[in-house]
């Protein structure tokens, strides 16, 4: 291939891969439109380290779990109990398909973490949130945003 050709094809690449990334910011912003702000007790710091341990800040992260089941988007809902993806058995408890999950806008992830978070044991449904943000100093995660 020519380097005329390949120079704009591999930076269209690099912005699509990109794009799942959200910035932590960015998302802190999102998030606090929603009211997730104090939503159920837990502050925006708290949902930010839920995202980044889940899924790295990817809001098209998919992974496969050993069961069948898989986990997707930002905050890794899994499609055992929560979403449909029409490939293993789901309870389907927030009435939505995993694909919804992906979507950058957000709106689908948040719906659906609003369900989970308020039921008993709150974040801790997520065990990576109660590994690893539980109890900690939390505070970073917000700083420098303009929300
Ligand atoms: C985000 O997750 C998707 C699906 O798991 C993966 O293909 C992609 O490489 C990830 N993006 C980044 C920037 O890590």
């Amino acid at each position: 291939m020519t380097r005329e050709l390949l120079i704009p094809l591999v930076s269209c690449l690099f912005v699509i891969n990109q794009a799942s990334l959200i910035h932590r910011c960015d998302l802190a912003k999102v998030l606090h439109q929603e009211d997730l702000d104090g939503f159920e007790g837990y502050s925006l710091s708290d949902w930010l380290c839920l995202a980044y341990i889940e899924s790295n800040f990817n809001i098209s992260k998919v992974y496969e779990n050993a069961d069948g089941s898989s986990d997707y988007g930002l905050f890794q809902i899994n499609s055992h109990y929560w979403c449909n993806d029409y490939k293993s058995h789901s309870e389907n408890l927030c009435r939505m398909e995993c694909q919804d999950l992906l979507n950058p806008d957000l709106f689908s992830s948040i719906r659906c973490a609003k369900m989970i978070v308020s039921r008993a044991g709150g974040l801790d449904n997520w065990i990576e949130w109660k590994l690893h943000c539980a109890g900690r100093p939390l505070y970073y995660w917000t700083t420098g945003c303009r929300l």
